[in-house]
């Protein structure tokens, strides 16, 4: 979502004049776009804006004036003054939820008014004040449908950083979904923190859309070849999200549910609302109506209380549903979330040895998978330049990163693909000779 809303930042710059850069070193404006989910991710902000003020100060020296430095995201919502007393040089700090004031903002930054602090949560939706037109970076494009979550899992910041739960109006989504078709995408990620609890006032404003009709619309629009969805809340899942993976070819066959942890009694601290054998049924239900699906997970290892018992849960849940492409992450106390505050912290230690064995677990079903496409013919939508002159490379239905020898002109297209070889990390192969594809031979 980061993604999502820096690129709506530079849209919205835009228009004031402004142009995105590769470097720090050029720009009149900085602004750091943070994320509050773990310590480390919090703790890397300041270290960074130090390093941008000093980049700041080389510029000063030079004669080149002095720039905005700004910070933004669930750093600047939930730590906005420790920021400013902790790094008083920053000019402006404002959370996810306001950064469509940025031209009142950078118009009180310059006039020296001092800091400029916005961290509250405004009645308008920042949706309606940015407007529909988009710009898009390549083939694939997210569009955020739902913002915030309402679910208090017992670690976690989101609810705090991001607030409660907002459904976008089904129009408006549309009408971005139908704006960013125009600008090239080829694909679409629906895009929320609990993006299968979407329920949108539909467009003729009578009633209600769930995630599956906004799907299915999305799907009807001609230029959009692939729907994804990020990220779901398994208790949340319906029955006619279920069945839009069995209905909508658009809809690609992989999907991301974050299951946290396989032990009942950890599920239950954590407050997910579902139990192991519950999250397992679901997944066959899904598999049952597309059975070609790769599911991909968040896990979180050594939350308070996890015995080794419990950790043996999540294992075998991992290794029984043999996630793909799988985050794990040390429970990270958060401050102000109640699992910061449970006895029974797991050792840093004990931490690192599950994780090891967990991580050793999930990357030979990544490669177990990985390998098991070998063989297969796959469309691939192509989105960057090989490493290797003469490679292109695009990405699966299922996300692998996939090289082939083919000329640039083959750039954000989708191309059928004869898998020959994989590792870890990616696949090879070759182009099918299919008609008109023929000129995306190297
Ligand atoms: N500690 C560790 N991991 C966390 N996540 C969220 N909060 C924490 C925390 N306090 C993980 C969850 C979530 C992902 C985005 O980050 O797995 O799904
Ligand atoms: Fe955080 Fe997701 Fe739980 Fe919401 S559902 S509190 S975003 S982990």
């Amino acid at each position: 979502m980061n993604v999502y809303d820096s690129g709506r930042m530079a849209e919205m710059l835009a228009a004031l004049g402004y142009a995105t850069t590769d470097s720090p070193d050029d720009a009149d404006m900085v602004i750091l776009n943070t994320c509050h989910i773990r310590e480390k991710a919090a703790e890397k902000v300041y270290s960074e804006i130090g390093r941008l003020n000093k980049i700041r100060d080389g510029k000063i020296k030079n004669g080149n004036g002095r720039s905005i430095l700004a910070v933004t995201g669930c750093v600047a919502q939930a730590e906005g003054e420790q920021i400013l007393a902790r790094a008083p040089y920053v000019d402006m700090v404002f959370g996810p939820q306001t950064y469509h004031r940025l031209p009142q903002m950078i118009a009180e930054a310059t006039r020296a008014r001092g800091h400029v602090l916005h961290t509250d949560f405004p009645a308008e939706s920042k949706f309606d004040e940015l407007g529909s037109a988009r710009t898009v970076n390549g083939a694939s494009a997210f569009l955020t449908v739902q913002e915030g979550c309402d679910k208090f899992c017992t670690y976690c910041v989101v609810p705090y950083t991001r607030g409660s739960e907002y459904s976008r109006p089904a129009r408006d989504v549309l009408l971005e979904a139908n704006e960013l078709a125009k600008a090239g995408a080829k694909e679409i990620t629906l895009i929320g923190q609990n993006v299968n609890a979407y329920h949108g006032s539909s467009p003729d404003g009578d009633g209600s859309w769930n995630l599956a009709s906004l799907i299915r619309s999305v799907a009807e629009i001609e230029s959009v070849e692939r729907i994804r969805y990020s990220t779901s809340y398994p208790a949340e899942v319906n029955d006619e999200l279920i069945s839009a993976h069995r209905d909508i070819e658009k809809l690609m066959p992989n999907l991301h549910l974050p299951v946290q942890s396989g032990s009942d009694k950890i599920l239950k601290a954590m407050n997910r609302g579902h139990s192991g054998a519950q999250f397992r049924a679901l997944v066959e239900k899904i598999i049952k109506v597309r059975p070609d699906i790769s599911l991909s997970s968040d896990l979180i290892i050594g939350f308070p209380g996890e015995t080794d018992a419990d950790f043996e849960d999540t294992y075998n849940l991992a290794r029984d549903i043999g996630f793909v492409q799988t985050y794990s992450f040390k429970f990270s106390p958060r401050p102000g979330t109640p699992a910061a505050m449970m006895d029974a912290q797991v050792e840093d230690h004990v931490m690192s040895e599950r994780l090891d064995r967990l991580q050793a677990l999930l990357a030979e079903n990544t490669l177990r998978f990985n390998r098991e496409t070998v063989g297969k013919t796959l469309p691939v939508l192509f989105d960057r330049v090989g490493k290797q002159p003469g490679q292109m490379v695009g990405r699966s239905p299922h996300m692998q990163p996939v090289v082939v020898e083919a000329t640039p002109e083959i750039m954000h297209q989708i191309a059928e693909v004869k898998i020959r070889q994989s590792s870890a990390g990616s696949l090879g192969g070759v182009l099918i000779n299919a008609g008109n594809k023929e000129r995306f031979y190297a």
